[in-house]
């Protein structure tokens, strides 16, 4: 795949999922490479609108690009953290659809610059948007190993996070750790349990990544925010790729379609329960087909909800 291709994951499901109407107003949360955007625009009539969101300066110059072609889409740098003010800036108040494909794109990844990856060295940065707060390497070199071994255990999930973060530490008395490729390395060497198939970096990575980008924050403020401007029949789908996003959208979703929590054997009616969400099924897994076609999709799980 070429550096700057990115492909869409469950794009027939998430369309289905979004039962696009032709003159409603939709919000691609994250823009990446617009591949799901393109696929609503094509469902889109003339009276329908699309805005893109994305923290990427790449991934809102390919916007701005779509945008010079495609007067039915804008653009917006941001995140969507801060989506109710971002959308208010545009005028707009209310949503048919609100699409959120959780995490990194394919060209942030390849990309070596960019940071992200321990199998392709470049400078250590990891931030969807290099722009604003800490690198990852800048992060490193002032972080205390207690953090940081928090920091693994909780956004990584990785089991060796003590003695991950120790090595590290140790590592940084010899000198700044600045290149993915030397951070991969270290932690490599400090890893007891090497699984077949999967890099011994891959969690510790994701862990600081994670971190750094604030993702599962900014996911709970975005949920709460995009559930907020939907219209009622309007379409919620998140595709998560790892447990911690999917347990957080997962119990979102379940809560309001619970509604308000109330003291046992109140006497009130359904109504005043407050029920905001009513799930669409399930967790929704790529086919088999499309894990052979694209690996990266072996981990997505898509949840839809409609807006009571
Ligand atoms: C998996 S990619 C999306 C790919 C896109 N659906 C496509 O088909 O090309 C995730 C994108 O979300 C962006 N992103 C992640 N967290 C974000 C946030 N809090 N606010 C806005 N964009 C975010 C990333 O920069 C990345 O470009």
């Amino acid at each position: 795949m070429s550096q700057d291709r990115h492909r869409s994951v469950l794009l027939e499901e998430t369309l289905q999922g979004l039962a696009i109407r032709p003159d409603g107003r939709y919000l691609d949360a994250t823009f990446g490479r617009g591949g799901h955007s393109r696929a609503i625009l094509a469902q889109l009539g003339s009276a329908g609108r699309l805005l893109g969101l994305d923290k990427d300066p790449q991934a809102v110059a390919e916007g701005q690009a779509l945008a010079e072609q495609e007067p039915r889409f804008g653009i917006i740098h941001g995140s969507f953290a801060d989506l109710a003010q971002l959308l208010r800036g545009q005028g707009w108040s209310g949503l048919d659809g609100v699409l959120m494909d959780l995490g990194v794109s394919s060209p942030q990844l390849d990309q070596a610059e960019r940071g992200f990856s321990f199998l392709h060295d470049g400078p250590l940065d990891m931030r969807m948007d290099p722009s604003r707060g800490q690198s990852a390497a800048q992060w490193l070199a002032g972080v205390t190993q207690k953090e940081l071994a928090r920091v693994l255990r909780e956004f990584g999930e990785e089991r060796h996070a003590g003695r991950i973060a120790a090595a590290i530490l140790a590592a940084r008395l010899q000198g700044p750790i600045g290149r993915t490729g030397q951070l991969a390395e270290i932690i490599k060497l400090a890893h007891p349990a090497w699984e077949k198939g999967r890099h011994p970096a891959t969690k510790s990575f994701q862990g600081i990544r994670i971190f750094l980008n604030h993702e599962l924050g900014d996911l709970d403020r975005g949920l709460e925010q995009a559930l907020d401007l939907l219209h009622g029949g309007g379409r919620l789908a998140v595709i998560s790729f790892h447990s911690l996003e999917d347990r957080r959208v997962k119990r979102f979703i379940r809560d309001q379609a619970r509604g308000d929590h109330l003291p046992a054997g109140l006497p009130v009616t359904q109504d005043q329960l407050n029920r905001r969400l009513r799930p669409l099924g399930g967790a929704i897994r790529p086919s088999a087909a499309e894990v052979v076609a694209n690996p990266r999709a072996r981990s997505a799980v898509l949840r839809l909800a409609e807006r009571l």
